[in-house]
């Protein structure tokens, strides 16, 4: 039997300049990484040292800079590969973050393979950047708009879809692997073989699951998978989308222009191979590199150790919430979610309880989270999030806690 050894929380922060800031004598407790993550020196510095060393555009030039600068992107595409165990470092494409490499599958797959009688299924869990493209989408080609609903923990309802097999053909299913706001793992493998059962794609939006615990495209079973750097110690403006190669190669473009293209005459234009083809234009080069560094660094740190702290921070956060009798907090139970903690305090508005927090430097989020039907259904306009990374630590729960006591006595 192997053990996974705990975090050295003392030197893991250490690569965190953020901590050294204090906020009235103390860092800042940042309960915020669902949202952002903070980003170590290690992908600081290999950021600057791509820009002070490496730097070129990419893929165009002869001279060896532009070769070093091409090698780097590249390299951090073959490691968003490896990382994500694709078959083939031309099936990932860099985006400009999740939300993007979900438009691109909607527009250049659902734009020429949808139309009426199809059906596109998604989550009442869902993040808006998997649900806005899919409605819009479906109501641009005809197709059916449907969601899996879930139950009263958060968890998705899979008797639902007997019902939604016979709503029409099923072409689309998309579903997060993490539900952002409330931390739920969606049982993906079960809903990518229904998906296949029914003839429809599986999209996998992995943007709150890949920082946080192995993800494997080929396990999943997935045809389409997203991700962002900035929510997994990376710099913001760069994100991935992992597809199938015989469905990228099947796709029209999505965006158009330089890079992407094979040969250009006036009368006609011919494309790149893949992963150029989606492509186009100059890439945030020391971003992916950043990105790649990202990647090698949580890696190094390890999925699963991350994995282990995250939850039993969350056991901790839910156990000292549950003390707190006029806190009512979402989600199924621990064993069944990642390091996300959403919850309200009755008659006190979620701004309200995070500008309170602030005050003693603990930074959460309040608002819907980008999911505004499972707001509807969870019968609020928002909640208070509180959001764990690998350089979470225990104390900052402790102040949470001792800020929500706070809030009590001043509004509650
Ligand atoms: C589950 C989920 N999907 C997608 C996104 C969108 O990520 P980005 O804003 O990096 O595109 C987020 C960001 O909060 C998310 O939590």
């Amino acid at each position: 039997m192997t053990t996974t050894p705990a975090l050295d929380m003392e030197r893991l922060r250490a690569d965190f300049a953020v901590f050294e800031e204090l906020v009235g004598g103390r860092p800042i407790a940042y309960l915020d990484s669902a949202s952002s993550t903070q980003k170590p020196r290690q992908v600081l510095d290999r950021m600057r040292h791509f820009y002070e060393h490496e730097y070129a555009n990419v893929h165009r030039g002869v001279y060896r800079l532009s070769e070093r600068a091409t090698e780097a992107y590249e390299g951090a595409r073959s490691t968003v590969a490896a990382f994500l165990n694709a078959p083939s470092e031309r099936e990932v494409i860099f985006t400009r973050n999740a939300t993007e490499a979900i438009n691109l599958v909607a527009y250049a797959w659902g734009l020429d393979n949808l139309g009426p009688g199809d059906v596109v299924v998604i989550t009442e869990l869902e993040h808006h950047a998997n649900f806005v493209p899919w409605q819009y989408v479906a109501s641009r080609t005809g197709a059916s708009f449907r969601h899996i609903p879930i139950d009263d923990l958060g968890e998705l309802q899979l008797d639902a879809l007997e019902a939604l097999a016979r709503v029409g053909r099923v072409k689309v299913v998309a579903t997060g692997l993490v539900s952002n706001a409330l931390g739920t793992v969606n049982p993906v493998e079960k809903l990518a073989a229904w998906a296949h059962e029914q003839g429809a794609i599986m999209v996998v939006d992995a943007a709150q699951a890949a920082p946080h615990r192995a993800v494997d495209v080929q396990a999943l079973g997935c045809d389409f998978l997203a991700l962002s750097s900035h929510k997994l110690c990376g710099p913001t403006g760069v994100g991935a989308l992992w597809g199938r190669r015989e469905l990228l190669e099947s796709m029209a473009p999505f965006n158009l222009g330089g890079e992407m293209i094979s040969s250009v005459s006036l009368e006609q234009t011919t494309f790149n191979e893949l992963p150029h083809k989606f492509e186009a234009g100059t890439p945030a080069i020391a971003e992916a590199v950043g990105f790649g560094a990202a990647i090698d660094y949580v890696q190094a740190v390890g999925l699963e150790a991350i994995e282990l702290h995250e939850h039993a921070l969350t056991v901790y956060a839910m156990e000292r919430l549950a003390e707190l009798d006029w806190v009512r907090v979402f989600g199924p139970p621990a064993s069944r979610r990642t390091g996300i903690v959403s919850f309200d305090i009755e008659g006190v508005h979620p701004h309200d309880v995070a500008q309170i927090l602030d005050w003693d430097g603990v930074a959460v989020r309040a608002g819907h989270h980008c999911a505004q039907p499972l707001m509807t259904r969870l019968g609020v306009v928002a909640t208070t999030r509180a959001s764990f990374y690998l350089y979470s630590i225990q104390e900052e729960v402790d102040r949470l806690i001792d800020g929500l006591h706070k809030v009590k006595q001043s509004l509650g």
